[in-house]
């Protein structure tokens, strides 16, 4: 197979940062140095660029059936989005269908992923349900690959399972070694506030953030600890939306639980008052937790840097304004529950968060794949740039800035008819991804469709090789 040469960039790692040549042969980097010469090989010059391990995104919905309809983007659009900005791993989530079998569901995404995606992905499993005599499919999971699962204490009649399962569930990830991640947020009694303001004839879009108040995520943050801890497995919050919550996590951690955080951009850069936009504008952030008041994005800005939040996914699971968000004109209880974002995670958070001064270039790259790599047994393949390890490589451009737009052709590849960043400047941008040592992006334009692989993913604390 050829070789690529990517000579002049500044390597960061989320503890390197020098200047060397990169040399992939095939699938992986061989060769690191400096001033390497390999004749033949193809050349990409990468002076005044960073040269970064490619972005990790743990937690994607593409294809899903959710609240009455499909995400927007499948496998092929979503992975042609996620490498345009930079990131060359995704975890997505299959879903098991309730009463059935969870390796059925992952048959499934399997189907749907297959011969599709342009990037590497693997795949986390939502459980519905669990009963002791469905325990032993854990095993064999783990066994294909996929060792964490998600379970929600959201969405009561669609994805919501009670805290019997949660622990039956978490006894057994314990027991396989295995992750579980939560959707940790107390959905039953959201539904009632939701009855309550349904009553009182609130139905605009923005009750869907008024109806979901901070205490009812930290009480199902602490809830899942303490299941945790109890259950002894290694625990994973999802899309962690405020101070509140995060309080809980520390808490949690202080006195040695082993629970990892996630937080994502729009949690970070976003806020409640984007759901007072006039008319039905704001069911393009109707997602859930919802947005929150302003000032919890400086305490995540703190958990990001004092490593109390551990990794940065999007949550991608964007539903067009047409047709599908406009599912609930009438009512905010019938929006589609998500918003795009895959294709804008690295540069908003290089942009936020190193340009602004929140966070080191180090941690960025710790932040948007390193950690996700440890967390989710893809470390050392993905997450870092090696001898060894998977040729999935960035070169980034620090100085570059863009204003992101639906109607920018270079900024908007998904498969969604807005932007949750629309008018955004940021500065950072991807200019070439190669995933697996195929170069994928070039100066901005797709280059090679195809060729992503399913990522048998490693257990909790295990290597992947
Ligand atoms: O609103 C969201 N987050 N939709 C996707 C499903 C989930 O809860 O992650
Ligand atoms: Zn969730
Ligand atoms: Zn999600």
């Amino acid at each position: 197979m050829s070789q690529i040469l990517i000579k002049n960039g500044r390597v960061v790692t989320a503890v390197d940062d020098y200047y060397a040549d990169v040399l992939v042969d095939g699938e992986q980097v061989v060769q690191i140095g400096k001033d390497l010469e390999a004749p033949g090989a193809r050349v990409i010059d990468a002076k005044d660029r960073l040269v970064i391990p490619g972005g990790i995104d743990p937690h994607t919905h593409m294809d899903m059936p959710f609240g009455g309809t499909t995400s927007a983007d499948d496998f092929e659009t979503g992975t042609v989005a996620a490498a345009h900005g930079g990131t060359t791993t995704i975890v997505d989530f299959a879903i098991q269908t309730k009463g059935e079998s969870t390796l059925k569901g992952l048959d499934t995404w399997h189907a749907k992923a297959e011969g599709k995606a342009t990037i590497d992905y693997g795949f986390h499993m939502i459980v519905t349900d669990m009963p002791v005599e469905r325990l032993p499919e854990m095993t064999k999971l783990r066994d294909a690959g996929v060792t964490s699962y998600k379970l929600f204490m959201a969405y009561p009649g669609v994805l919501y399972v009670d805290d019997g399962t949660l622990y039956r569930a978490f006894r057994k990830a314990g027991d396989d070694g295995t992750r579980i991640c939560m959707h940790a947020e107390n959905g039953i009694v959201i539904d009632e506030i939701i009855r309550e303001a349904v009553a009182d004839g609130k139905f605009e879009p923005k009750y869907h953030g008024l109806t979901r108040p901070t205490r009812m995520e930290a009480e199902g943050v602490h809830r899942a600890i303490a299941i945790a801890e109890v259950a002894k497995v290694p625990l994973y919050i999802v899309h962690l939306s405020c101070h509140d919550a995060l309080e809980e996590v520390k808490r949690g951690r202080a006195r040695g639980v082993n629970v990892v955080a996630e937080t994502c951009p729009q949690y970070l850069l976003l806020d409640q008052s984007w759901y007072e936009r006039e008319g039905f504008e704001g069911a393009k952030w109707v997602m859930t937790p919802a947005l929150r008041e302003k000032w919890n994005q400086d305490s995540l800005w703190q958990g990001l840097a004092f490593r109390d939040l551990e990794t940065i996914g999007t949550d991608h699971c964007p539903f067009c304004m047409k047709d599908q968000k406009e599912l609930g004109r009438e009512s905010f209880t019938k929006i589609p529950n998500g918003a795009p974002g895959v294709e804008n995670r690295m540069s908003v958070i290089y942009d936020a968060g190193v340009v602004k001064g929140r966070i080191s270039l180090n941690r960025f790259v710790e932040l948007t794949s390193t950690a996700a790599a440890k967390a989710f047994g893809l470390f050392p393949k993905k997450g870092t740039i090696a001898v060894g390890s998977d040729a999935d490589i960035v070169v980034f451009d620090p100085n570059r800035k863009e204003t992101i737009s639906v109607d920018n052709p270079r900024t908007h590849h998904m498969n969604v008819d807005y932007s949750a960043y629309e008018g955004h400047e940021v500065q950072g941008w991807t200019d070439v991804v190669l995933s697996r040592g195929r170069v994928v992006i070039s100066n901005g334009t797709l280059e090679t469709k195809g060729g992503g692989q399913f990522i048998k993913r490693a257990g909790v604390g295990e290597l992947l090789r």
